[in-house]
Order: C-alpha cells, then structure tokens, then sequence
C-alpha cells in the first residue's frame, strides 16, 4: 500500500498514521477540523520525540516519517488512496457518516476501507459504502506505536481478497502481529478487557478499595503493566463508555452494562489523560 489514507487524528488515529509513514507509506490524515488537526500533529511530534529521546528511533527516521505524512481537512484528498483507515470518534452515527465521505471521496475502485473501531458491527459500516466486500475491521491498540497487536475482522461480506491484503499490509509492512475475530462487539479483546475495566470501576464506585489500590493490587499482583483504571484513563473514559454500552447492547448481560461512575465521569467531561483528570491526574 503505497498510498494510505487516515480519517481521525486522536490517540488512536495518530498512531496508526505514525506506524503506517514509518512502514514506508505516503499517508494523508484527514481531520474535521483545523484544531482537532493541531492537535492530531502536536500529537505525533510528542511520539516521535518520544521515540528520538529513548533511542527507539532515529532523526532520519523521524524526518522520514514527517516526509511521509500530508494532512488535509478535505475528504477530497483520498481520491487516489489504496487504503483508507476510519479511526474517528467511538460512536456509530459519526462513523457512518465517515464512512459514506470515504467512499465516495476514494475513486481507486480495488481500495481497501478499514475501521479501527472498537466494538460497532463491520457490517453496519459495510452497508454505508457501495463496496462492502472491501470493508474490513483492522483494530489497533494504543499507544499503537508500541503494541503489537492487529484484530481483523471480516464481516459477512468481506472478502477473501479484502481479508489478505489487510492481512499482509499488517503483517509485512507494519511488523503487526494478527488475530482474526468475527464480527461480534468487542472482538476478542474487548469482549475481555472492558468487563474487567468495569469491575474496577464498580469496586471503586462501592467503597471496596482506593483507586490506588485497585491499581496496585493489578500492577503487583498480577504484573500487569498498568492497573485497570490508569488503563481506562488511557483509553479515555468516553471510549471505555462507549464501547461497554456497545458491548451491553449486543449481549444484554449485566456486567457488561456501564457504572453509573463512569458513565458520569465522562458527563463531566473527566475523560482521562486525554482531558488531563480522570480516575487520577494528569494536570502537570
Ligand atoms: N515508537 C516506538 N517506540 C516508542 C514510541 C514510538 N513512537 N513511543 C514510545 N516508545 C517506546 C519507549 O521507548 C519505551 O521503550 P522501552 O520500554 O524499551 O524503554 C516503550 O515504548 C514504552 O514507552 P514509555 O516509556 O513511554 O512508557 P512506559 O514504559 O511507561 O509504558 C505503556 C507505557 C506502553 C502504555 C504501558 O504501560 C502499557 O503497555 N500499558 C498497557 C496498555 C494497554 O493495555 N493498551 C491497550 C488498551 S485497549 C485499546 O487500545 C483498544 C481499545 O479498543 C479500547
């Protein structure tokens, strides 16, 4: 995939572009709006700097990776992309409404089109577009520079030809490793991950323990690299809200419903690193 597209240049949005221009990619990162897009690139230069200072990169290779990379506020300017990667904002009708820009912005009719959703049907997103065999789920985890992992995700109408080259663009080009899901919310991680982040946030919300402790006890008890509700600042809490309330949705089955601690949280605007206070501060 020589040309690639990105719509979305949030946690999730800007990784994905960082990883794919340092693959070797033009990428084009399409953002709603021009703060929204100041912030996608402050964002990126952060990682990248990141990377120079611990050793993890080179100047030439970051200078690469910035040669790489256009931004844009114009759907137009994925006419001739091969690929076209969705990672706007957890929520459907926002999705589907990218999703509909996509295709009829992409003119390559052989072109991919992948979401980085995190629970919503693939085949919600498929059926917005006039080529939903060419629509595949590729998740990515955050920070994406860092973690290995891809899900991919084929729904009903993905083909196989679809599935492979998706398959190959993660593995060869972006030295991801793949695990394949079917189209059920959450896939495999979250269908995991989210129930846990839950009974964290429901132990805190009862008075069971701190959230210090919660953290510790998951940090030092079972080596984890971070307790569940520093995690579920990471991911921020409108994402965590968002993809429970998915994941609840399709299942119906109690635990997987949002606290109402969360879901107030979010309310009021307590989102997590991102928005700086969330189950802990990171105000500096
Ligand atoms: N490119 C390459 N390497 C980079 C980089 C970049 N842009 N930025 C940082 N790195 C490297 C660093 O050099 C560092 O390398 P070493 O460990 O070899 O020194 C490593 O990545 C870790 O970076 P930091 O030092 O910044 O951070 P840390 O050691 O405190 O670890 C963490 C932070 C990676 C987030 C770690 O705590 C962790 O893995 N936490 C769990 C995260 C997790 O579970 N994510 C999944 C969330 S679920 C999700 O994303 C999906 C969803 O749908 C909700």
């Amino acid at each position: 995939m020589d040309r690639v597209g990105i719509v979305g240049c949030g946690l999730m949005g800007s990784g994905i572009a960082e990883v794919t221009a340092r693959a070797g990619s033009h990428v084009v990162v399409i953002e709603q709006d021009a703060d929204a897009l100041a912030r996608g690139i402050e964002r990126i230069e952060r990682s990248l700097s990141r990377a120079v200072n611990s050793g993890k990169m080179t100047d030439d290779e970051s200078a690469s990776i910035h040669a790489n990379l256009a931004f844009s506020l114009d759907f137009a300017d994925l006419a001739d992309r091969e690929l076209v990667v969705e990672a706007v904002a957890e929520n459907e009708l926002i999705k589907l409404d990218v999703f509909r820009k996509i295709d009829a912005a992409v003119e390559d009719p052989a072109a991919l089109l992948a979401t980085n959703t995190s629970s919503i049907p693939i085949i919600k997103l498929a059926m917005a577009t006039k080529r939903p065999e060419q629509v595949i789920g590729m998740h990515f985890f955050n920070p994406v520079p860092v973690l290995k992992l891809v899900e991919l995700i084929s729904s009903l109408l993905t083909s196989q030809e679809t599935n492979q080259r998706a398959r190959e663009f993660a593995t060869d080009a972006l030295k991801k490793k793949v695990i394949t899901s079917q189209d059920r919310a959450g896939f495999v991680v979250n269908a995991l991950l989210i129930p846990y982040l839950l009974s964290a946030i429901r132990m805190l919300e009862s008075g069971f323990a701190s959230a210090e402790d919660i953290d510790t006890g998951m940090v030092l008890g079972c080596a984890h690299p971070m307790g569940p509700l520093a995690l579920s600042d990471l991911i921020g809490l409108d994402t965590t809200l968002a993809v429970a309330e998915s994941l609840y949705e399709e299942f119906k089955e109690p635990h997987l419903a949002p606290p109402p601690l969360l879901s107030r949280m979010t309310q009021a605007g307590l989102m997590g690193r991102k928005s700086g206070q969330g189950f802990f501060s990171y105000r500096t």
